[in-house]
């Protein structure tokens, strides 16, 4: 079968891979594999729910193209991606005969991605890795730029990798079966790439609105297909994040993860949280005089006509500031903020004023 969607390639030297963008081209996975592969197991890790629905039928392609597939299942959500989980899908690999030349083939959202590219990365010193990316936050974020990582309990992402995929397959379609409220938390990711990299492509999703809410395939792969592009060349130009280019994709995360370590993790969506997070981060760089009420006014609106959250939770300021502090984003002791000079241009600031920060929670 030939290619089946647009190619987005990620230039990385001897790490360079394509990402296929299409819709309905997941039927196509056995034959993007093997273009970019010569072994002949693959592993492929998934998810309760991706599993009923999309991976388990993988595996059967994979299979009649002549493909010894072992399909391992994890619990669906963020407590997957912990140590013992990884230790099991060590052992079983082990025991199911994997070896230098299977590959791992990750088939869901964000949570399988991470997991499944760190055991890829660690198992046997590191195997051949693809992404089939389930949800709009791993088809816009997640599954592009070769972060992958676990939680320790109490410290997200903490261990892990830089390991880049030999390949990633997005099928819009499969986004059609994605709860609302998923689809939602990954728009917010979609309008950050908007604020801190192209004041088109924001000025496109304000255009769009109604074929973003209505998951218009066109409106999808027009997404997803710049949002890969803009993360491409952030990943091109600072893979493993030393020259403070990538920290840009960290816009309102400051924030987030502030919100999402005092909720406890299982109250909001990642998403949601760099929705509010976008919103201070918006409000502080007018504080310091970088963006005037305009700037902030217009992110508010296209984050409420997406159908995001925008209100700060009803967290002490202080415990917030102290999770700040606590974030894998501080420097020498100093809390550093991804802040916009303007639309589609963004800054990464240290000298920042903690009566700012407190202001910019609206407190
Ligand atoms: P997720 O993987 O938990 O998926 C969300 C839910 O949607 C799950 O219940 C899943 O089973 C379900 N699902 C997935 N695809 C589906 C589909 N097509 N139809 C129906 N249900 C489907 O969450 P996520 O938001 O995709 O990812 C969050 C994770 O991503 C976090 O752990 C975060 O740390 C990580 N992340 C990593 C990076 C990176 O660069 N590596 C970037 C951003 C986020
Ligand atoms: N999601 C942030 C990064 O990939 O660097």
């Amino acid at each position: 079968m030939a290619q089946n969607g647009d190619i987005t390639r990620v230039e990385l030297a001897e790490r360079s891979y394509d990402i296929e963008i299409g819709g309905g081209n997941l039927a196509g996975l056995a034959h993007f594999l093997r273009e970019r592969s010569r072994s002949s197991h693959a592993v492929i890790i998934t998810d309760t729910n991706v599993d009923t629905l999309y991976a388990d039928k993988l595996g059967d392609l994979l299979v009649d193209a002549h493909w010894e597939v072992h399909l391992l299942v994890v619990d669906a959500g963020e407590r997957s991606k912990l140590p013992e989980v990884a230790f099991d899908l060590w052992e079983t690999m082990l025991e199911e005969g994997s070896d230098r030349q299977s590959i791992v083939v990750a088939v869901g959202g964000g949570v399988v991605g991470d997991l499944a590219g760190f055991v890829a990365a660690t198992f046997a010193r590191g195997l051949d890795f693809f992404q089939v990316p389930t949800t709009l936050l791993a088809q816009v974020d997640s599954s592009v730029g070769g972060k992958v990582g676990i939680n320790l309990p109490g410290a997200k992402n903490m261990v892990g990798a830089f390991w880049q995929p030999q390949g990633v397959l997005v099928d819009v379609d499969v986004l059609s079966t994605l709860p609302e409220r998923e689809y939602r938390a990954g728009l917010a990711e979609v309008v950050k790439y908007g604020v801190i990299l192209d004041a088109d492509f924001f000025a496109y999703l304000e255009q769009h609105i109604d074929e973003i809410n209505t998951k218009d395939a066109g409106a999808l792969r027009h997404m997803v297909e710049r949002c890969c592009r803009l993360k491409a060349d952030v990943v091109e130009q600072d893979e493993r994040e030393i020259s403070g280019l990538r920290a840009v994709l960290n816009y309102g995360h400051t924030f987030a993860h502030a919100f999402e370590a005092a909720s406890g993790y299982d109250q909001m969506l990642h998403g949601e949280a760099v929705s509010i997070g976008m919103m201070c981060a918006a409000r502080l760089a007018m504080c310091m005089g970088r963006v005037d009420e305009a700037f902030v006014a217009r992110q508010q609106t296209l984050l409420e006509s997406l159908k995001l959250p925008i209100t700060v939770p009803a967290f002490d300021a202080d415990d917030l500031v102290d999770l700040m502090r606590r974030d894998k984003k501080v420097d020498d002791g100093q809390l550093r903020f991804v802040l916009p000079d303007r639309m589609g241009h963004v800054e990464l600031v240290k000298d920042v004023r903690i009566d700012d920060v407190v202001a910019s929670l609206g407190r």
